[in-house]
């Protein structure tokens, strides 16, 4: 299994200057980190980038165009942001899914796209509150990870990484509790090992430093995709220190 990953998605929040100065905090804690991911709104970037250069912890974005070029206005490309230094890019967030009507077939070609500029796409997946409700959340996120592999393949997928992320618990604070998470992620694991293949899992919905250590001690939960506290550096590594202790 790779090393516990922790992500962080800053959402549309902060200015280029803020975004340098948060970069600047996590670059200079030296404890022993998890594999870490920031994901900065687009134009901060380049200055996240800059900073954390002088650290481990890699930048993606949390979107991308599922064209590769052309007039496509407003649209970001894959290969841009690997030119200005991403190495991963998040699809599928359950907030484009919602505010930018992106279904699973576009988020398909989203996810075909950055693997074809380079960049290590983050799969994220979910059940809305009313699917839980009707016991649904399988069944919803077995069709949500098919719709990728019909147009990638299989393999492509697991060299990729799945964030499941419960639509009810993301930016809501409330979290999924630990067995909820682990029953979907065991799912997401067995399904994908019939055919002998295995992913990075990462759990994502209102993680804090509260509920960190319980998630991951979860034998099927590699990590985590934070947004909320992910927008201060103490919070975030306190979470990564969690992640240590437990993985
Ligand atoms: P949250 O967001 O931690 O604020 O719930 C998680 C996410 O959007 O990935």
């Amino acid at each position: 299994m790779a090393k516990p990953l922790l992500a962080g998605n800053w959402k549309m929040h902060g200015t280029a200057s803020s975004a340098a100065k948060l970069a600047g905090e996590l670059a200079d804690y030296s404890a022993e980190k998890p594999d870490m991911i920031v994901f900065p709104p687009y134009i901060c970037i380049p200055g996240v980038v800059s900073v954390l250069s002088r650290s481990n912890i890699a930048v993606g974005a949390q979107n991308l165009s599922h064209f590769s070029e052309g007039a496509y206005t407003g649209e970001i490309s894959g290969q841009m942001l690997a030119d200005i230094g991403c190495s991963h890019v998040l699809v599928g967030h359950s907030e484009r899914r919602t505010h930018n009507a992106e279904h699973s077939e576009l988020v398909a070609k989203k996810f075909a796209a950055a693997q074809q500029s380079g960049l290590v796409p983050i799969l994220c997946v979910g059940e809305t509150l009313q699917q839980r409700q009707d016991k649904l959340q399988l069944q919803v996120i077995k069709t949500q990870i098919a719709t990728v592999i019909n147009v990638v393949g299989l393999a492509s997928v697991c060299k990729a990484i799945i964030a499941y992320e419960p639509v009810w618990a993301v930016g809501t604070g409330e979290t999924a509790t630990p067995q909820q998470a682990q029953q979907v992620h065991g799912f997401i694991r067995a399904e994908l090992g019939e055919q002998g293949l295995d992913t990075q899992l990462l759990y994502g919905g209102s993680i804090n430093a509260k509920n960190a250590a319980d998630l991951f001690t979860q034998p099927d939960i590699d990590g985590g995709l934070v947004g909320g506290a992910s927008l201060e550096a103490k919070h975030f590594m306190n979470i990564a220190q969690q992640i240590n202790e437990q993985k």
